[in-house]
């Protein structure tokens, strides 16, 4: 393909993740896709007090389902949790506690969930942030890898067994169109090397989740996995994390809602489970995770070597 059909090609992707791309996406959506009950399903949902997570709760709750949100802060999660119950008139959404940046606190959770539910429908690894400066935890892990790589690891690997004791099991992790300009690493995970660039960090976390998926999905063939881009949705991650991006673009920005509309259509429709699992996803619709330059894509023994470092950290924070 030529430079200039690349560049309008990514630049009509740009276009797509506005307000406005959502809209004439919409046009084509089929209505009946999300006119379904959920009702007696259970839905894990991380981060589901604010944004993209809690507009997700709320579509899955008006459909019936049943709502196990994780979220860091007690105080913010019962508040969400107040405002679910009241739009949907859906009282079975629960609060769980827990910082994904806290690889023992992952798998403690995950062990006594699996004890007290018996079944688990969808998984949907939502909670993310950008941290911009160098931080690390109490364990040393840098803080954007232990929340939206280590953390989603851990929590989807031990939520496998009950996925796969119930119907019809689903994994959605909610990535970013941010990275389709990032190949995937497996030096430097830390970033302890070179200058600290949070917002490629946080990207290059986004590849990570969509090699994850992929990489599931080979192994767990029973289960149906998706990573997808929500596109630009006004929320306090992108106020906070982006203040330029976020004033610049702000009227054009879609809202949680919109950002939320295929992770919700992945999470209950019929039609997704239609498409291949381990794909990735937008407006309804599977993308390729690469742009047409494809100088993304990595060689196969990378990505396993990246599993099997991951592999490798997850046990090493695992409760005996
Ligand atoms: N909005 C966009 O334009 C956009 C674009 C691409 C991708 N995304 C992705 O969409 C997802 C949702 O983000 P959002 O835009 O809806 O932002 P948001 O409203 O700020 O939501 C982020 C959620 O993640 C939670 N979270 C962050 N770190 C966590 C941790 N260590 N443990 C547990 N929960 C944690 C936050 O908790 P607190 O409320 O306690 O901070 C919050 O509930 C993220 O994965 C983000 O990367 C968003």
């Amino acid at each position: 393909m030529s430079l200039y059909r690349n560049t309008i090609w990514f630049l009509k992707g740009i276009h797509g993740y506005t307000r406005k791309g959502f809209e004439a996406a919409a046009k084509r959506f089929v209505e009946k896709d999300l006119d379904v009950s959920v009702a007696g399903r259970t839905f894990m949902i991380t981060g589901a007090n604010s944004g993209i997570g809690k507009a997700t709760a709320i579509g899955i709750a008006k459909r019936g389902g049943i709502i196990h949100m994780v979220c860091r802060n007690k105080d913010k999660a019962e508040e969400a949790r107040g405002d679910i119950v009241k739009e949907t008139g859906n009282k079975e959404i629960y609060v769980h506690v827990l910082d994904l940046s806290e690889p023992r606190k992952v798998w403690e959770f995950a062990e006594a969930f699996k004890k007290k539910y018996k079944s688990l429908n969808v998984l949907i690894n939502n909670a993310g942030c950008m941290v911009k400066q160098r931080e690390v935890n109490a364990d040393g892990l840098e803080k954007n890898f232990a929340s939206n790589t280590l953390g989603v690891y851990i929590l989807t690997k031990s939520m496998i067994p009950l996925l796969e004791k119930s119907t019809d099991p689903r994994v959605i992790t909610v990535s970013s169109g941010g990275m389709l300009v990032q190949k995937l690493r497996t030096g430097n995970l830390q970033s302890e090397m070179g200058q600290f660039d949070g917002t490629k960090v946080y990207a290059q976390n986004k590849r990570q989740q969509v090699v994850m998926t992929e990489q599931w999905a080979k192994i767990h063939t029973n289960i149906h996995f998706s990573a997808m881009h929500p596109g630009w949705a006004d929320t306090p991650a992108v106020a906070a994390a982006m203040p330029d991006f976020y004033q610049s673009m702000k009227d054009k920005l879609r809202s949680p809602e919109q950002g939320a509309d295929t992770v919700v259509w992945l999470a209950v429709s019929e039609a997704a489970v239609a498409k291949p699992s381990g794909r990735f996803f937008h407006d309804r619709r599977m993308v390729s995770a690469h742009l047409p330059l494809a100088w993304t894509h990595s060689p196969a023994d990378r990505e396993q070597k990246f599993m099997v470092l991951l592999e490798e950290m997850a046990k090493s924070f695992q409760p005996h």
